[in-house]
C-alpha cells in the first residue's frame, strides 16, 4: 500500500502576512536586480521616471511599467538578460506565429526554483512516493517537456521522458510501464484515450491515476469528459515561457477549483485589457506577471494576454486563479459578438453525439465574419446520420441561444479534425486567405 504523501514546503502553509512580507521583500530585490544589470529594463524604468528605490509596498509595483512580448523579441536574443549569457544554464525558446521567436533563459538556480514549483505543482496534483509520470509535453525549446521532467525527478518519482507525438507507442509504454500519472496537454489526452480504444483497451483500464494537463485553455467540461473515459483525477497546470515555463501556478486535487499561484515566486497582478490599471482580487481582467526570485530574466509586469480572476486561496493561503478559458488573442468578434473558442467547447460537450475534437474557422464574406464550427461526431456514428444532424441543429441553436452567435456547423466523422500532439490549434483564421 503506497498511503504515504509527500509533506508540503513551510511556505505553502505560511499566513499571509508572512507571504506578503516576503514577496515585498524579493519585489524590492528583484526590481533592484533588474535595474542594475539588464539595460532595457533600466530605459524602461527611466523612461517611466521610476527607480526600484520607489516600491515601498507591493502596490508601488503599478507604478512601474509593463513588459510584453514585443519587448522580448525586441531585443532578441539575449537582450533583456540580467546576467551574462555565459552564466545562463540553458535557453528555451517559443515559436510564436510570426517572426522570431522569444527567448528565455535560466541560471542553474533559476533551473532548481523552477523544478520546485513543478515539484510542488505535482504533489498538489496528488502524487505520491513511488509514482511513475509519463511525460507527453514536448521535449526541446518548448518549457512543457523539461519543466515537467525537472519537477518529477526534484520530487522523487520516476520519469517516462517520452515527449509527443508516436500515439501509439505512447499507449503501449503506459500500458507496459505502469505509469500513474501523465503530464500532457488536454487534447493530446484526447488523441491518447482514442487510441486506447483503438488498441481494443479500454482507457478507464490504464494505470494512470491522474492527469496534470496545461500549456492551452480547457473547460471544466472537458475535466468531466477526461476524468469519466480515462477514469482518474485530472488538474490544471498553468505557466508560460516568459514568466519560467509550467508550473508557475497549478491546481491542488482536493479542491480543483482553479490553480494555485505559487505566489512565493511568481506575483500576480490582474489589469483592465484596455487602461492597464490594476483591478480588485475578484475582477475579470488580464492576468500580469512578475517574478520575485528569477535572476537570468527577472520579469517585471508581464502582460499574458490571459483572461481570468484573482480568487482568495483553498486549500492553501496563496491566491487562485479562475481556471483560465481564454486567451485575449484568442477572442474572436463575430457581427459584434465577442466569443471564445471554450464558450463553444462547453456546448459542444453537453451533446453525447458530439466528440470533443472542434475548430473555429473563420472567414469573411465581403465586410461580414463568418464562423464555422467544425466539429466531430462520436465514434461510430455517421456524420450524415439523423442523429448528428440533429445534435448539430441543437448546438447551432444553443450557440445562438447562449453566445449570441449565428455560426454554421460542419459535422465531420471521427479522425475528420486534425489531432493535435501538442497545443490544439481551436482557431483558424481563413480571413483575407
Ligand atoms: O505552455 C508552458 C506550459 C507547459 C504550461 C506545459 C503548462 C503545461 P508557452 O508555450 O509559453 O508555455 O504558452 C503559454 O499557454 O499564456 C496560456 O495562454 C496558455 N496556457 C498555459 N497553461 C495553460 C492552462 C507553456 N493551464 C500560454 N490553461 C499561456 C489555459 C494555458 N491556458
Amino acid at each position: 500500500m503506497r498511503d504515504k504523501t509527500f509533506p508540503l514546503e513551510p511556505i505553502e502553509k505560511a499566513s499571509i502576512d508572512e507571504l506578503r512580507s516576503l514577496q515585498l521583500k524579493r519585489l524590492q530585490s528583484t526590481l533592484q536586480h533588474a535595474y542594475a544589470h539588464s539595460p532595457v529594463y533600466r530605459a524602461k524604468f527611466d523612461a517611466a521616471g521610476v527607480h526600484p528605490n520607489d516600491c515601498q509596498s507591493l502596490s508601488d509595483l503599478a507604478k512601474f511599467p509593463f513588459t510584453t512580448k514585443a519587448d522580448l523579441r525586441d531585443s532578441y536574443p539575449f537582450g533583456m538578460f540580467a546576467v551574462p549569457r555565459a552564466q545562463c544554464a540553458r535557453i528555451h525558446a517559443s515559436s510564436g506565429t510570426t517572426g522570431k521567436p522569444t527567448v528565455v533563459g535560466y541560471t542553474l538556480k533559476d533551473i532548481d526554483t523552477w523544478a520546485t514549483v513543478v515539484a510542488r505543482s505535482i504533489r498538489a496534483g496528488g502524487a505520491r512516493p513511488g509514482d511513475m509520470v509519463h511525460v507527453s509535453y514536448g521535449y526541446g525549446l518548448f518549457t512543457g517537456g523539461l519543466g515537467a521532467h525537472y519537477g518529477a525527478e526534484k520530487i522523487g518519482l520516476t520519469v517516462v521522458p517520452f515527449g509527443g507525438g508516436q500515439t501509439e507507442r505512447q499507449v503501449q509504454l503506459i500500458q507496459d510501464f505502469q505509469s500513474n500519472i501523465i503530464m500532457v496537454t488536454p487534447s493530446y489526452m484526447l488523441a491518447i484515450a482514442d487510441e486506447y480504444e483503438r488498441q481494443g483497451i479500454d482507457p478507464k483500464s490504464s494505470p494512470l491515476r491522474i492527469g496534470i494537463f496545461g500549456a492551452e485553455p480547457w473547460t471544466n467540461d472537458m475535466r468531466v469528459a477526461i476524468e469519466k473515459r480515462m477514469g482518474i483525477d485530472a488538474v490544471d497546470i498553468y505557466g508560460l515561457s516568459e514568466v519560467m515555463g509550467p508550473g508557475v501556478a497549478s491546481e491542488c486535487i482536493e479542491t480543483k477549483d482553479g490553480p494555485t499561484i505559487w505566489e512565493d515566486h511568481f506575483y500576480p497582478e490582474i489589469i483592465h485589457p484596455e487602461t492597464g490599471e490594476p483591478v480588485q482580487d475578484g475582477e475579470m481582467g488580464e492576468l500580469v506577471f512578475t517574478s520575485l526570485t528569477k535572476e537570468a530574466l527577472p520579469i517585471i509586469r508581464y502582460r499574458t494576454r490571459d483572461l481570468t480572476r484573482l480568487l482568495p486561496g483553498t486549500a492553501r493561503t496563496m491566491r487562485r486563479m479562475e481556471k483560465i478559458t481564454g486567451r485575449s488573442d484568442d477572442m474572436m468578434i463575430i457581427r459584434g459578438v465577442n466569443v471564445f473558442p471554450s464558450q463553444i467547447e462547453e456546448l459542444i460537450l453537453k451533446r453525447p453525439e458530439l466528440a470533443p475534437h472542434y475548430q473555429c474557422v473563420l472567414t469573411r464574406e465581403g465586410p461580414m465574419d463568418n464562423l464555422k464550427v467544425v466539429v466531430e461526431t462520436c465514434a461510430g456514428m455517421g456524420q450524415d446520420s439523423i442523429e448528428a444532424r440533429a445534435a448539430a441543429k441543437l448546438l447551432q441553436h444553443e450557440i445562438k441561444v447562449y453566445i449570441g452567435s449565428s455560426v454554421e456547423i460542419e459535422l465531420r466523422a471521427e479522425g475528420g479534425v486534425e489531432r493535435s500532439q501538442g497545443k490544439a490549434k481551436r482557431v483558424v483564421d481563413l480571413r483575407g486567405k
